[in-house]
């Protein structure tokens, strides 16, 4: 019998991946996706199977983090043998704005699924996917036993998420884990986050659609991983014996400013001709250094992470040149499905 997950956050740049790499290995993939006024598969589209296609294998299904009852009715009628829980408002900048509708989501959403586990009585593993942000002014490099020091409503979300699931853990005996991921990014990166900004800003100015980026502290320090390799990550912990938490991270410190310089370097641009401060994109108490130490991850799951900044950076560079390319050329026809 091949193994069914249950995906949540299957519309962003994890899940999109994640789902991709289960598929691959001949899972059943049902993954959450929340109401929209307009279309938000547009990740999944290369991977979408029609709902009359027989034997699929992708399954999408309606429902919401803040709504526990859906959650308990979505894992009855599915019974998935993992489930990630990928959902979050996951913008730290936006958390400020919004810090409630962040606790809502970010963290009584992985509360709300854990219980929903519990009240379904279905079998299962789950993922949870923590974040380095909770780490906030801990000094560098962070692991397991770093004490967390969150520094934003959306740090102190996942804060809330960690411990409710070592809780069930320790409480329930549920095969629960955390992935404290540190920041990883690809060419699906959500748009308004630092590293996609910068690379979309690059291919436009390369072809003479923008001349300036606005941008906030560019001193901020952080260890970017590349997306692909992190979604392996999360699978590893949930075939492991035993459930236990893991940092996934590259161990590689760059800051915004460095990042910049591989971006712009990469299509042959000098950034110091484009880039001017916006204090709109501060944010009210910064993390200055996240840094991993993913030994433990390297030990006990054998992963190891193989792309570094510098590579990501001309990765997403050319991805966002090849995307504007095909949209100015008109190449681009998004297929309605
Ligand atoms: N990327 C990183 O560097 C990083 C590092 C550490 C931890 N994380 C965490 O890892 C997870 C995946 O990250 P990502 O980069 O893939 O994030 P992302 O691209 O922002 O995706 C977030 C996903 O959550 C969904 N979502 C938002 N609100 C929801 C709700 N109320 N109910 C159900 N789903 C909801 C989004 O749906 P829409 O598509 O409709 O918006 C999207 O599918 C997130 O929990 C994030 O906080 C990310």
């Amino acid at each position: 019998m091949s193994k069914s997950a249950l995906i949540t956050g299957i519309t962003g740049q994890d899940g999109s991946y994640l789902a991709e790499l289960l598929l691959s290995k001949g899972y059943t993939v049902h993954g959450l996706v929340r109401r929209s006024s307009s279309f938000n598969t547009a990740r999944l589209d290369h991977i979408y199977q029609d709902p009359h296609e027989a034997e699929r294998r992708l399954i999408l299904h309606h429902a919401d983090l803040t709504d526990g009852v859906a959650l308990v009715n979505l894992l009855r009628e599915v019974g998935p043998d993992e489930v990630y829980n990928l959902g979050a408002q996951s913008h730290v900048r936006v958390s400020f704005d919004s810090p409630l509708y962040t606790g809502d989501v970010t963290a009584m959403g992985a509360l709300r699924l854990l219980e929903a586990i519990r009240a379904s009585g279905i079998d299962t593993r789950i993922y949870q996917a923590s974040s380095s942000e909770m780490f906030g002014s801990a000094p560098p490099p962070q692991h397991e036993r770093t004490p967390f020091h969150p520094r934003s409503p959306y740090g102190c979300a996942k804060v809330f998420g960690y411990w409710s699931t070592v809780n069930y853990r320790e409480a329930y005996g549920l095969y629960a884990v955390n992935g404290i991921l540190f920041n990883h990014e690809s060419p699906r990166r959500g748009e308004t986050f630092v590293t996609r900004k910068i690379t979309r800003a690059v291919a436009r100015i390369s072809q003479g659609l923008q001349q300036h980026l606005y941008l906030g502290n560019l001193d901020a320090v952080r260890d970017w991983g590349y997306a692909p390799e992190y979604t392996e990550a999360m699978w590893r912990m949930l075939q492991h014996d035993e459930p236990d938490d893991y940092v996934v991270a590259t161990g590689e410190a760059a800051s915004v400013r460095d990042f910049l310089g591989a971006a712009f370097s990469a299509a042959g641009l000098e950034w110091r001709d484009h880039v001017r401060f916006d204090p709109k994109y501060e944010r009210p108490s910064e993390v200055d250094a996240l840094i991993g130490d993913a030994t433990k991850a390297e030990s006990l799951l054998g992963w190891k992470p193989r792309v570094r900044w510098p590579e990501l950076a001309r990765i997403m560079v050319e991805a966002d040149i090849s995307v504007l390319e095909a949209e100015l050329t008109g190449a681009t026809v998004r297929i309605d499905r």
